[in-house]
């Protein structure tokens, strides 16, 4: 089934057109495989998310998720747009803060902070979302060395279920990460930071999960973060004034998948928030939110050559494509669908049932399995759809792939925003010892 969403078409010649450009002349020009980036697309999902939860609530602060795709040109669109950011780790910070984020929207997160980041993000006045004891004691220490005090939240675990795949919900009380809430513990986080001089308690978070199409698990998670927020005020006489929902709102990947529009998840929330600011007398706190997926995976595709086509008595045609899990882990990791077409053959009808393979020497390195294509030959163009997030980012080098070049196209300009790996790239950073020579 043809499957192209509002901002992709085709044109005349049965070509995928992104933003005004034949992506066909795409691939031709910047070679494959290729990540294309659509600079408009993030804009107007930036735009979307932005209206929806400032159409009704006045104190907003959406920090873009740099995990799902940290090119600096995509985080200088965000932050032209008026993004603030979520980050979780040092270069993370670094790139944030170089593309013009100013610290003060820039927010910390992970179970694993090192003292050079803490540094660097109390430096900054960066909200670090604290996620255990150990990290509440060096970040107190660490801004007492600096004179300085750290903006701090807590990430908590609200116990929400999220209904997406295990790898992905972060939310649960057996995950790694924060403190728990059922027994006490965020409670008692809150108490020993009232009691440290160098620590504005400022905060609290919690990220359920990601790819999340429904909009029940928000409205739970506010309802604990809510309660919470009331406890710690009624109790030790805290205000938190930034109440952080994380990410995780998820995109249609599949046919027939429905989008989670953010205006539901904005009115289940902000419905919940209103009535325990009234009911509670607290102070309206900023609501922010982190969203990575949402904002930047659907304007992202990746084109790669089909090279060799093996046909299977009685089994799906074998395709094999120049990209695979070394360049798009998702389908290996975690079973993900991509929808693939061939984009120099919109105009066809798929008709043949086929796996699509990459190039590496391992079963697992597929880009999807039992698919409907037309009949694909050598020098046809695949185009791997909903890809720019967790895309780049998490891909490797395995077998020695130079890592894909990515082209961000704007209307009818496009251009290079990372180059692609050469062989001097792959073997920069090995040394061979002297006594090999
Ligand atoms: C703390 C935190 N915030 C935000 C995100 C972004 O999630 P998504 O891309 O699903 O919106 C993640 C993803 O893992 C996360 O761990």
């Amino acid at each position: 089934m043809l499957m192209l969403k509002e901002h992709f078409r085709a044109n005349d010649m049965g070509h995928l057109v992104v933003g005004k450009l034949d992506a066909v002349d795409l691939a031709k020009t910047f070679g494959t495989p290729l990540y294309v980036m659509d600079e408009q697309r993030i804009r107007e999902k930036y735009r979307n998310f932005h209206r929806a939860f400032s159409s009704l609530w006045r104190n907003l602060l959406v920090c873009y998720a740099l995990k799902a795709n940290s090119n600096l040109a995509i985080v200088k669109i965000l932050q032209n747009e008026g993004s603030g950011a979520d980050v979780s780790s040092e270069n993370e910070l670094r790139i944030a803060l170089g593309a013009g984020i100013s610290g003060k929207r820039i927010v910390f997160n992970g179970n694993y902070k090192t003292r050079r980041e803490l540094e660097l993000a109390i430096a900054n006045d960066v909200l670090i979302n604290v996620d255990n004891f150990q990290e509440l004691e060096a970040v107190d220490r660490i801004a007492s060395h600096m004179d300085k005090r750290a903006r701090v939240g807590f990430r908590v675990n609200p116990d929400v279920r999220a209904p997406t795949h295990p790898y992905i919900a972060t939310g649960l009380r057996e995950s790694k990460f924060g403190f728990d809430v059922a027994s006490g513990q965020a409670l008692k986080a809150y108490e020993r930071a009232a009691k440290m001089k160098d620590v504005e308690v400022v905060g609290i978070h919690a990220h359920i999960g990601s790819q999340i199409l429904d909009a029940a698990p928000y409205e739970e998670e506010a309802e604990k973060l809510m309660a919470l927020v009331a406890e710690v005020k009624e109790k030790l006489d805290i205000s938190i004034s930034h109440v952080d929902l994380g990410g995780g709102i998820g995109i249609p990947y599949k046919p027939g998948e429905k989008e989670l529009q953010p205006e539901m998840v904005a009115e289940r929330v902000v419905s919940v928030v209103r009535r325990f600011v009234k009911e509670h007398g607290l102070e309206e706190p900023v609501l922010v939110f982190e969203p990575g997926r949402y904002l930047v995976a659907d304007a992202g595709i990746l084109l790669a050559r089909v090279g060799y086509i093996k046909e299977r008595l009685g089994m799906p045609t074998w395709i094999s494509v120049d990209a695979g899990m070394n360049a798009l882990i998702r389908p290996a990791l975690y079973g993900a669908y991509h929808h693939i077409e061939l984009a120099n053959k919109l105009d066809q009808k798929n008709d043949v049932v086929v796996n699509v393979a990459g190039p590496l020497c391992e079963s697992g390195d597929f880009l999807g399995k039992g698919r409907k294509l037309p009949r694909a030959e050598q020098g046809d163009l695949a185009v791997i759809f909903d890809v720019g997030a967790y895309g780049i980012v998490m891909s490797s080098q395995h077998t020695a792939q130079p890592r894909p070049a990515m082209v961000l196209v704007n209307g009818d300009k496009a251009e290079i925003i990372r180059r692609r790996e050469t062989f001097e790239d792959l073997t920069r950073l090995d040394r061979v010892p002297g006594w090999l020579e």
